[in-house]
């Protein structure tokens, strides 16, 4: 394939695939497409660690990284910074009320709650579960990206800094953002974003209200010629040539990329999302604070029940959401282990490796297109 975007990063087909498993991202790449490792759960140290990896295991060929960079949260609205006491400060925010509902979930399903079994206080900063998405801890993990021989920085919930985006620039990398309605997408190319990465309600993964089919001919027509990606609901070869038909350069993929081989450890998450279908997905806040597309579980039906004393802003909610893993340790009680997936979920029910699903979706891109011009000379 060529178009504008195969000649801007030198790659064989406008596959984008985000993941947080490096061994996805390079395989990606070493079949002609462009993984992008999502940098959010890792601390800095880690990060360097896993792009060093990569590195070495590209040959030279071109990846990304992905941040987030909310911006709303906790933390920016109360002006808190200093990475290493951000989790201490932050549970500040957190009411009793919440720790204690999150242990009536937990003994609703079975858990054992040992009330000193898992003390609040283990575990600063990343450990708390903060994660990447404060300021304080997302500025480390951009350094990091750029002090590799990246291709692309892409950020998700807002643009990168504009120091960021000037220093990627001045490095040759180009910076893409994702967007999930038209007055993002304007903002972020003002901005200085090069790619806007238009992502539907069908997604997993933080996503706005419109659909992908609505969604990406109008960020295309608004932000022409900025080059655009669709995402969300993409896993096929069809789904990709719908999507350049919408007038997309390429697509940004995740959910797809969850069972592959190279990314399952055979436990009850991975039968789950080999069993699911599209209608086991629900956009709920409680994973992360912000509407999200994940696995329906025992965890998101709680937080909409009657009883719920409401879900936190972001980062908190997550905070109590790592808070209950480690109550839960290895074994969590089946009903209670989810996941952010997509509505495309339903077509993930076997596992395949990941140069395996890249050359289907080319094939399958390559009759789409076909059986489309064969039509109109029919
Ligand atoms: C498990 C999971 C975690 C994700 N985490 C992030 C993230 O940290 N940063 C980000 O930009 N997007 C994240 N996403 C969204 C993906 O980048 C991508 O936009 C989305 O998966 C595309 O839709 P699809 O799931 O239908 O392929 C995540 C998606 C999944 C499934």
């Amino acid at each position: 394939m060529k178009n504008r975007l195969t000649e801007m990063f030198g790659i064989e087909y406008p596959i984008f695939a985000f993941s947080h498993c490096r061994d996805v991202v390079a395989a990606v790449t070493n079949a002609g497409g462009m993984g992008v490792l999502g940098a959010l759960a890792f601390s800095p140290e880690q990060l360097e660690l896993e792009l060093k990896w990569i590195d070495e295991h590209v040959n030279g060929r071109p990846y990304g990284v992905d941040v987030v960079m909310p911006v709303k949260t906790v933390d920016r609205d109360a002006g808190l910074s200093d990475t290493g006491d951000i989790g201490a400060k932050l549970r500040q925010y957190i009411s009793q009320e919440h720790w204690d509902y999150v242990d009536k979930i937990l003994a609703d399903h079975g858990v054992v709650v040992d009330p000193d079994a898992a003390e609040l206080e283990s575990g600063a900063g990343m450990g708390a579960g903060v994660l990447g998405w404060t300021e304080a801890t997302g500025a480390p993990q951009i350094e990091i990206a750029l002090s590799h021989d990246i291709a692309l920085l892409a950020s998700a919930l807002g643009p990168p800094p504009k120091a960021a985006i000037e220093q990627a620039h001045a490095q040759g990398v180009k910076v893409a953002a994702l967007v999930g309605r038209v007055q993002q997408a304007e903002r972020d190319v003002q901005e200085g974003v090069d790619i806007i990465i238009a992502q539907g309600y069908e997604a997993g993964g933080h996503t706005g209200e419109v659909a992908s089919m609505v969604l990406v001919p109008d960020v295309v027509d608004a932000i022409a010629p900025v080059p655009v990606l669709a995402a969300g609901g993409i896993g096929t070869g069809r789904q990709m040539a719908a999507a350049m038909a919408l007038g997309a350069d390429g697509v940004w993929t995740g959910s797809i990329w969850l069972t592959v081989s190279e990314n399952t450890n055979g436990g009850v998450v991975t039968d789950k999302l080999l069993a699911a279908t599209s209608t086991d997905t629900v956009r709920s806040r409680a994973f992360t604070g912000k509407p999200a597309r994940q696995l329906r579980t025992g965890w998101t039906e709680a937080w909409e029940a009657p009883e719920s004393p409401g879900t936190l802003p972001m980062p908190l909610q997550f905070m109590l959401n790592a808070y209950a893993n480690r109550k839960m340790g290895a074994h969590p009680p089946k009903e209670l282990v989810g996941m952010p997936v997509g509505q495309i979920v339903s077509r993930m029910n076997r596992i395949r490796t990941t140069k395996a699903v890249v050359q289907e979706m080319v094939e399958e891109y390559v009759d789409a297109a076909t059986k489309l011009v064969g039509d109109l000379e029919d």
